[in-house]
């Protein structure tokens, strides 16, 4: 595998992506799984929760969608908390995963493979929308997938997500002091690319897009902002994932949570 920066569009971002997630579902959720909890919502690898933040506003008797939803963990929290939750997602080993973990809990996610930038609703069919690390930063069209949200979403919704801190981006992806030292522009947007040296393919994705872009792609699809949280690295947590670990979030944030939404 050699990684690299280069442009990508949405289709070659999706064929990398979706089985990229279906060899990657096995060993994420047994490294993963008993940290998001069964019916467990975590924001990110902070470990802020959905009970905590209340980022997405009372859930009774609310339709929400979880676009990226992988085994459905956020999705199980919200139909225990009286809303109705499906799952979205690009690869259906997760969804496997999902299922799994709805016959082992009882509390059941309605899911379907998809992708956030074709959305198989109907206009105005939810009141909530999120994603929590789900597909945001591996879509290429991002408008597309944020025009998408607004059209299923009801006058009064929200859209919800947590994304990678654009401001990681400067840094290398490694959760030691090395990943504290800048080492590329922020203001590059050329996307992470991981080529499979073998077969020449690319393997897997991640777009970046700066805050200020997240602001216009918002305020462009008719959303007003209401919140941006940043998750504070929390005392006694050690938990390293990925590039994420207490020496870097005790400096610098992760994790960008925004919450948005349409007049
Ligand atoms: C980091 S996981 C997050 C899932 C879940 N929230 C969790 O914390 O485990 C990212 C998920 O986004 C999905 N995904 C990637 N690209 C997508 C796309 N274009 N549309 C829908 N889902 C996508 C992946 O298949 C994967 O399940």
């Amino acid at each position: 595998m050699r990684a690299e920066r280069r442009a990508v569009g949405e289709i070659e971002s999706r064929r990398a992506n979706g089985p990229d997630w279906d060899r990657y579902a096995d060993d994420y959720q047994a490294t993963h799984g008993e940290f998001l909890g069964d019916v467990g919502f975590v924001w990110g690898p902070e470990g802020l929760t959905e009970s905590e933040a209340r980022v997405l506003g009372d859930l009774a008797g609310r339709d929400v969608l979880e676009v990226g939803s992988g085994a459905g963990q956020c999705s199980r929290w919200v139909r225990a908390a009286g809303g109705r939750s499906y799952g979205l997602d690009l690869s259906h080993r997760q969804l496997q995963h999902s299922q799994r973990i709805d016959h082992a809990t009882g509390v059941t996610v309605p899911s379907m493979v998809g992708t956030a930038t074709a959305l198989p609703f109907r206009d105005a069919s939810f009141d909530v929308v999120f994603s929590s690390f789900g597909a945001l930063q591996f879509v290429a069209d991002i408008e597309l997938a944020v025009a998408e949200t607004a059209r299923v979403l009801r006058r009064g919704g929200r859209f919800a997500f947590s994304i990678t801190h654009p401001t990681r981006w400067m840094f290398p992806d490694d959760p030691d002091e090395a990943g504290l030292v800048a080492s590329q522009s922020y203001w590059d947007r050329t996307p992470y690319v991981e080529v499979d040296e073998a077969s020449g393919q690319v393997s897997y994705v991640e777009h970046h897009r700066t805050l200020g872009d997240w602001v216009a792609l918002l305020a462009g699809a008719g959303f007003t902002i209401t919140r941006l949280l940043e998750p504070e690295w929390p005392d006694h947590h050690d938990r390293v994932w990925g590039g994420w670990s207490g020496v870097r979030g005790r400096v610098t944030p992760g994790t960008a949570i925004f919450a948005a939404d349409l007049p």
